[in-house]
């Protein structure tokens, strides 16, 4: 990598980083301030899966951190799932609001066979509700500037986990960010929303450990031994926040995408469609496709080289899609 003689500022810039008293938000909340940005430091101070009694005072010592550093920050201790007071302590404390990291989250740790209802709606309700409430909050503010950069907290665990119910959160804030994404396409205002993925050693993780092995103990199992000393320090909190920095940034023009961090290394996710089994084509155009054309379209289906990555957040479903070719095929002056 070249030598960086410039740095990205965000002097005159207020972020909103939810969840930042500890671990990611942290770090985030830390470097946007170290940047000129003024943050907002929220946190209520939960358990790692949401239980019990908030805490407080994390938000406080990130804020001294902020200011000890000759930063700008407040601290604002009240739940994601109260967007609008939460919005509301950034433009009563600086009167505006350009960037929203939403990182708040919760991990519950229940397997998909002992999870229980109260469990899944406690998980929705932080990660996926809590983001809405924040958004639909935030999101006058950033229309009336035509403005903002809104960073959504995904995980490595919605391609499949253990968690079931923290998995399909995070699902969730991905079709929600590609849904603000598209909302702020039509209005064409320069809001971009993106999605970090990302992997740390942190409060989260360690207390999950535990409890996986707290559980395994009470079944008369084996604990499972941790990562090693230096593979945790190696995915220390702080090597994520620079890809959360730049989604954060007037410079990136990226939207709806998606992008893995941790360790120093990052990514990009996409959308991969294979290449297209036309079963219309082989039926005529109004007959219903038999389940052997899926069966005989396999070898297309694993196809991805002639398939295509259609975009997220345009509704366009990527253009020519497929399914547009085959709308196509049936519009009354084709026919
Ligand atoms: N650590 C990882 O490897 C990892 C991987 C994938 C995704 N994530 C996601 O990254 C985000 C940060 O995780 P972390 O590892 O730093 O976790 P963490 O538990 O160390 O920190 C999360 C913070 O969010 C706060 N919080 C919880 N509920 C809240 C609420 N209702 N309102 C406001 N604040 C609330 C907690 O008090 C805590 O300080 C989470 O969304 C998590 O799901 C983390």
């Amino acid at each position: 990598m070249s030598e960086i003689n410039q740095k990205l500022r965000f002097d005159g810039q207020v972020a909103l980083v939810t969840g930042a008293g500890r671990g990611l938000g942290r770090e985030h909340a830390l470097l946007l301030a170290s940047r000129g940005c003024k943050v907002v430091v929220n946190d209520l101070g939960a358990a790692y899966d949401g239980t019990g009694q908030a805490t407080g005072h994390v938000a406080d010592e990130v804020v001294a951190e902020i200011e000890a550093a000759g930063g700008t920050a407040i601290a604002n201790y009240d739940s994601v799932a109260e967007g609008e007071a939460v919005v509301a302590a950034a433009i009563s404390a600086f009167g505006r609001l350009d960037i929203v990291v939403n990182n708040a989250g919760i991990l519950t740790p229940e397997t998909w066979s002992e999870l229980t209802l109260e469990s899944w709606q406690r998980t929705i309700d932080i990660n996926l509700t809590g983001v809405f409430s924040v958004m639909k909050a935030a999101w006058p503010v950033l229309v009336a500037q035509q403005y903002g950069r809104i960073v959504m907290t995904a995980s490595p665990a919605m391609f499949g986990a253990g968690v079931a119910a923290y998995a399909a959160s995070k699902a969730g804030v991905v079709g929600l960010a590609n849904s603000i994404q598209f909302e702020a396409r039509k209005l064409k205002l320069d809001i971009k929303c993106n999605v970090l993925v990302p992997s740390a050693n942190t409060r989260m993780t360690r207390d999950f450990g535990e409890a996986v092995n707290e559980r395994r103990e009470s079944l008369g199992k084996k604990r499972v031994r941790g990562a090693p000393e230096e593979i945790l320090n190696r995915l220390s909190p702080d090597k994520v926040s620079a890809m959360v920095v730049w989604l954060a940034h007037a410079e990136c023009n990226s939207e709806a995408s998606i992008h893995e961090a941790g360790g120093g290394y990052f990514s990009q996710l996409h959308w991969a469609r294979s290449a297209p089994v036309y079963a219309t084509e082989v039926e005529g155009v109004t007959a219903a496709p038999l389940p052997e054309h899926v069966q005989q379209g396999l070898a297309t289906l694993a196809d991805f080289e002639h398939g295509d990555m259609p975009p997220s957040g345009d509704g366009s479903m990527g253009g020519p899609s497929p399914l547009a070719r085959v709308l196509d095929h049936i519009k009354p002056d084709k026919q």
